[in-house]
């Protein structure tokens, strides 16, 4: 296994009086903290792994996300070709140099951790550069995740548009995630897109340019059947929606624009023997959980602003709402999730953080080292804006000052900040932070005595759709 620079979470802004925590509070949720990483290792995976006799208050128990990244490892050390990575590598490569374009349809856990992998670890105009630029990686659009007319429209004309001539630049290809197969967002943008594929590629070559990623079973798997999909993967059972990034559901998007997947998953199987071993107070997970479930028993602290430092990092912040929101939004409980983007968002939300009501707390993460080099401000002859005296500072100082001068201002104000550092907005980063919230999330489900897995209420919105589309009711 390559080293993996560790993440590291600093909670010292998190003990401010009399907003904050106390070190006695800290201290003091060890035991409970410490029973419910037991019930997570020793009980729930080997539940899981047998698949009987899970007690009803366990059910949905989907922990077979926790060691995905070891077992999809282990397979593809054990049998390049033959294992699930291996051939996920093998499709991208396939798909690769067929297309040029490729739309990614899925919503909610089917989509948003392959958009924030994209984000984090791609350059960030990746789908502008020319193929040569982009090392013959494909563009990657995000669709099905959403019914915009509009939107759909474009992105239907821009592919005709832009898809012509021989070789991979006239081509485009879908892959479609959808775990149950039935998602009618996803559904009905598939069959919208695949028509207008088949009209450029004829039915008989649509097994080669749709790839599925869905369950065992399900109208989408009968629906690759069907077509004779060339390649087609699982979302594993077991595994949430929300949960499964490090399948095929985040792996085959991520291998089609060239992320190193291995070191992905090589990152993620290095936090869970972070979280396994390292006792509280040096575990980053039950640091984190420690922290905020703290502020929101003591001091009504519910709502959790991720402020990322990098717009690399924005739809990661994304995947984390949802996350967060689906796993523990249970039971008129569970905090409220939201994602900032700074220092952007400090010119539209800090005025009510730094002065609102005291019922947040920001977890800043923090990119410590960025790709490329440092930007100054510079000398002009022209200085009406004052900044000659500035010129040696570069934009990554002018970062630094404004995350340490936003964390000083909440402190002074007594307003709890935590600091999750990245060495880098990179694969190996974005793993581990992946694993962290993932574990985090399921730790903090166990505490509250929430069931962090599936999602009930989001059902009652689908079976209303479908009456009213179905019986022909206006709404
Ligand atoms: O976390 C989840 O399970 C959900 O957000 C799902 O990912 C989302 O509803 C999409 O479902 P499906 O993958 O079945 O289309």
């Amino acid at each position: 296994m390559s080293k993996i620079k560790p993440i590291t979470f600093d909670p010292t802004n998190a003990f401010v009086t009399p907003h904050g925590i106390t070190q006695e509070q800290f201290d003091g949720i060890q035991n409970r903290l410490n029973a419910c990483r037991s019930e997570m290792l020793d009980i729930d995976l080997s539940l899981w792994a047998d698949g009987k006799n899970i007690p009803a208050s366990k059910e949905p128990l989907d922990a077979g996300f926790h060691e995905m990244p070891e077992r999809i490892l282990d397979d593809y050390q054990a049998d390049r070709d033959s294992s699930e990575l291996g051939k996920i590598l093998e499709t991208a490569k396939r798909l690769g140099a067929l297309v040029d374009k490729v739309v990614v349809l899925g919503i909610g856990g089917s989509y948003m951790g392959a958009r924030a992998l994209m984000e984090t670890c791609c350059a960030p105009y990746h789908n502008e550069l020319s193929r040569a630029q982009r090392g013959g990686r494909p563009r990657m659009y995000f669709e099905g995740n959403n019914v915009d007319n509009d939107w759909a429209q474009a992105l239907l004309q821009f592919l005709e548009s832009d898809s012509q001539g021989d070789g991979p630049e006239g081509n485009w290809g879908i892959i479609v995630i959808s775990k149950s197969g039935g998602t009618l967002e996803t559904a009905a943008s598939l069959r919208i897109f695949m028509d207008a594929l088949k009209s450029k590629v004829g039915e008989d070559q649509l097994s080669q340019f749709v790839v599925p990623v869905t369950g065992v079973s399900g109208k989408l798997a009968d629906l690759a059947t069907e077509i004779g999909c060339v390649d087609r993967y699982l979302v594993p059972d077991g595994v949430g929606g929300r949960f499964s990034v490090f399948s095929a559901v985040g792996l085959l998007p991520a291998a089609m624009l060239g992320i190193d997947v291995v070191k992905m998953l090589e990152a993620a199987a290095a936090m869970n023997a972070h979280f396994q071993t390292a006792e509280l107070g040096s575990n980053v997970v039950m640091d984190y959980v420690a922290v905020n479930h703290l502020l929101e028993e003591n001091k009504g602290v519910n709502i959790r602003v991720l402020s990322v430092w990098s717009k690399s990092l924005e739809s990661a912040g994304f995947w984390y709402d949802q996350l967060l929101a689906e796993s523990l939004g249970k039971h008129e409980k569970g905090a409220f999730p939201l994602t900032c983007l700074n220092s952007r968002d400090l010119h539209s939300r800090a005025q009510q953080h730094q002065e609102g009501a005291r019922d947040k707390v920001m977890n800043n993460v923090i990119v410590d080292s960025w790709r490329t080099d440092p930007l100054a401000i510079g000398n002009s002859k022209w200085d009406q804006d004052q900044l000659n005296e500035l010129a040696d500072k570069t934009l990554p100082m002018i970062m630094d000052a404004a995350i340490n001068g936003t964390n000083l201002a909440y402190k002074e104000d007594g307003r709890p900040t935590t600091d999750i550092h990245l060495p880098a907005a990179d694969e190996a980063a974005l793993g581990q932070l992946f694993q962290m919230l993932m574990l985090a999330t399921v730790l903090e489900g166990r505490l509250l005595e929430i069931n962090p897995y599936g999602q009930p209420g989001v059902e009652k919105y689908k079976k209303y759709m479908n009456q009213l589309l179905r019986e022909d009711v206006t709404a």
